[in-house]
């Protein structure tokens, strides 16, 4: 599985999340791969009805229907048709109540949860809240040139001992198809990235790599 995180990349925002949300689809469809995409909230309505792969929210909020001005209901992100949302990545750290409460707000209304740890350890310490995947990413290589499969393969196979492969995303400066295969060989189920998407020129040359990584 590749998902890939827009984040708030001008690349990846309003018109150009469309673009690269249809790239990603056709990437996936040509090499019949699971690939989602994970954009800005205010983003997911457009994205959803220009493709067709899942697209997840980039967070959400522990809150109901109500007086909660400026936060992301769980219910509105399942009612335009996400498939789910990240949760606690790095730029968008929660408290371990918050998370929890997150989590089961997620499974409430039916939507998957790809929760983000810095650490195997941390990681294996969300497993109490049921979480569908954990995606670890050593913060200090988010967004920057040398990958987690090439930096610290030994984060890779701690994750997938302390979580299990079937749960397990693996990210942070992942940018080609060598760097997917390593966390698959070492027992991701997938990864998670962004800037190797998001600033690449050719993006659907990179992403059609990088799915290749894959098999
Ligand atoms: O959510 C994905 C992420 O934080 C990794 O970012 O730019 O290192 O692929 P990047």
């Amino acid at each position: 599985m590749i998902v890939t995180n827009f984040k708030t990349y001008q690349s990846a925002t309003a018109e150009n999340a469309i673009k690269l949300a249809k790239i990603h689809q056709q990437v996936a469809e040509e090499l019949n791969v699971d690939i989602r995409v994970a954009v800005q909230a205010v983003d997911l309505a457009k994205v959803i009805d220009a493709i067709k792969i899942p697209v997840f929210a980039q967070h959400i909020d522990p809150v109901g229907f109500g007086s909660h001005t400026g936060h992301i209901l769980p219910e509105a992100v399942k009612a335009v048709g996400a498939q789910g949302a990240i949760l606690n990545h790095s730029e968008r750290r929660l408290d371990r109540e918050t998370l929890k409460h997150s989590i089961e707000r997620a499974k409430e209304v039916g939507l998957t949860t790809i929760v983000c740890a810095e650490t195997p350890e941390e990681g294996a310490s969300f497993l109490e809240f049921d979480p569908d995947y954990i995606a670890v990413e050593p913060p200090e290589l988010i967004g920057g040139d040398i990958s987690v499969s090439t930096a610290q393969p030994e984060i890779i196979e701690n994750a997938a001992k302390l979580i299990g492969g079937d749960k397990l995303l693996v990210g942070a400066g992942v940018k080609n198809g060598k760097d997917v295969r390593i966390c698959i060989k070492l027992g991701a189920k997938g990864v998670l990235l962004a800037s190797g998407i998001t600033k690449a020129e050719d993006p659907k040359a990179v992403l059609m790599d990088l799915a290749r990584g894959l098999s």
